[in-house]
C-alpha cells in the first residue's frame, strides 16, 4: 500500500525554517535538537506542499549520523519512515561516508524493529544516555527509556 507516491525529500536551505513540531516527536529536547542543527543537514518530506517527514543529518570524519527523523502523527506507519532511512542512505553515500549510525532510546521498539529491517545493526549501548542528559523521565511501550541504542550501516 502507498498512500503517498508523490513524496518529495529535499534538503532545506539554511534560510528555511526546520519543522520544530516534527523534530519535537523524535527529541523532547529542544535544547538539544538547538545544539545540533546547526551543523547538521535537514532533508523534509512534502507531500502535495505540506511537510510530513524530517531527518537531520550530520557527517563528522567520514561517519554520518541519523541525528532525528519523524513523520507527522497521522502519515506514520505507511513507509515514509523507511523511504526517509532510504534517502538518508543515498545522501550518506554521495556524502562518501563509510558509515551511517542512528540511536534510539531502549523503550522504543518500533523504531528497532524499524531500523533493524532497514539494514542497520546494534553496535553498541551508550549506557544512562537519557538519564543523564534529559530533565524528565521517558516512558514508551511501559519501559523507561534509560539508555540510547546505537546501530549502524556499512555504506
Ligand atoms: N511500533 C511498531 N512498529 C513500527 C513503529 C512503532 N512505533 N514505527 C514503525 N514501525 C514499523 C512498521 O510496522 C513497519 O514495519 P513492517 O514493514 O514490518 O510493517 C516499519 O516499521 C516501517 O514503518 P514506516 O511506516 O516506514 O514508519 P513511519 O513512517 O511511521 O516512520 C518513525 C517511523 C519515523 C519512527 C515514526 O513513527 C515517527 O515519527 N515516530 C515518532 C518520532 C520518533 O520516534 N522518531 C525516531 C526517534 S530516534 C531518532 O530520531 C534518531
Ligand atoms: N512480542 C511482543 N511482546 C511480547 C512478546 C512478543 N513476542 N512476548 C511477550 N510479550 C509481552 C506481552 O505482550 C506482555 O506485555 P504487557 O504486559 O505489556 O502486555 C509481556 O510480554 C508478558 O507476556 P506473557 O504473556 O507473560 O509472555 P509469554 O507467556 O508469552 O512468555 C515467552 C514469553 C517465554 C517469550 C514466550 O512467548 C515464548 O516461549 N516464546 C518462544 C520462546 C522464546 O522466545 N523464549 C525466549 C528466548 S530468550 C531465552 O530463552 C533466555
Amino acid at each position: 500500500m502507498n498512500d503517498f507516491p508523490e513524496i518529495q525529500i529535499t534538503r532545506l536551505s539554511p534560510e528555511e525554517e526546520p519543522p520544530l513540531a516534527l523534530l519535537l516527536l523524535a527529541d523532547p529536547s529542544e535544547a538539544a535538537i538547538s545544539k545540533y542543527l546547526p551543523a547538521a543537514a535537514v532533508f523534509v518530506a512534502r507531500h502535495q506542499g505540506e511537510t510530513i517527514g524530517v531527518y537531520v543529518l550530520s557527517l563528522e570524519h567520514g561517519v554520518a549520523e541519523i541525528l532525528n527523523i519523524a513523520v507527522k502523527e497521522t502519515c506514520q506507519g505507511k513507509g515514509i519512515g523507511r523511504r526517509l532511512l532510504e534517502d538518508a542512505t543515498v545522501k550518506a553515500k554521495e556524502l562518501h561516508a563509510e558509515k551511517l549510525l542512528i540511536g534510539t532510546g531502549n523503550s522504543s521498539l518500533g523504531q528497532l524493529h524499524l531500523y533493524q529491517k532497514s539494514g542497520f545493526e546494534i553496535t553498541a549501548i551508550r549506557k544512562n544516555f537519557f538519564l543523564d542528559h534529559y530533565p524528565a523521565p521517558i516512558f514508551e511501550n511501559g519501559i523507561q527509556c534509560k539508555h540510547m541504542i546505537m546501530l549502524e550501516k556499512q555504506l
